[in-house]
C-alpha cells in the first residue's frame, strides 16, 4: 500500500475544506480497486447537522463516477492525535467494505482495519432468519 501517495492527496484536498464554523479542516484520498483515487474534504453548512465529512464527501465522488470497490483510505487533519473518523462515516465506509483505514496528523500515522474500527458493521440487518 503507497500510503504516503494517499496522505499527500488528503493533505492537498484538505486545503479545499469549507469550514467557516469549526475551522477544523479535513482531508480524505480513497483507493478504488481499479487505482483511481477520490479525494474529499468537509464541507460545512450554516445548518450545522447538514455538514458533510471528507470521507463521505470522498465516497460521493467515487459512487458518482460509478466506482464503488475500495482497497484503503486516508484521512487526514492538524491535530495533536491522528483524526478519528465519526461514527456516521465509519458506517458508510464499511458499507462500501473499504478494508483498510490511515488516521493521520503531522507526524504520525496509525493504520486500522475497518472491522477494528466498527466491528459487526451490517451483520444481521435485513438479514431475516427462519
Ligand atoms: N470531520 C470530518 O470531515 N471527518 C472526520 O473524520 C471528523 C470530523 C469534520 C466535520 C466538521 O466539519 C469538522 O470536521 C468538525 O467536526
Amino acid at each position: 500500500m503507497n500510503w504516503d501517495h494517499l496522505v499527500e492527496l488528503a493533505w492537498k484536498t484538505r486545503l479545499n475544506a469549507h469550514a467557516p464554523y469549526s475551522r477544523f479542516q479535513v482531508g480524505a484520498a480513497l483507493l478504488a480497486s481499479d487505482g483511481r483515487v477520490f479525494t474529499g474534504c468537509n464541507v460545512e453548512n450554516l445548518s450545522y447537522g447538514l455538514t458533510m465529512c471528507a470521507e463521505r464527501v470522498a465516497i460521493g465522488a467515487a459512487v458518482a463516477a460509478g466506482v464503488t470497490r475500495f482497497e484503503a483510505v486516508a484521512v487526514v487533519a492538524d491535530t495533536g492525535v491522528p483524526i478519528s473518523p465519526c461514527g456516521a462515516c465509519r458506517q458508510v465506509l464499511a458499507e462500501f467494505g473499504v478494508p483498510r483505514v490511515l488516521l493521520a496528523n503531522r507526524t504520525e500515522r496509525m493504520e486500522f482495519t475497518m472491522e477494528a474500527l466498527l466491528p459487526r458493521a451490517s451483520a444481521g440487518i435485513l438479514d431475516r432468519a427462519l
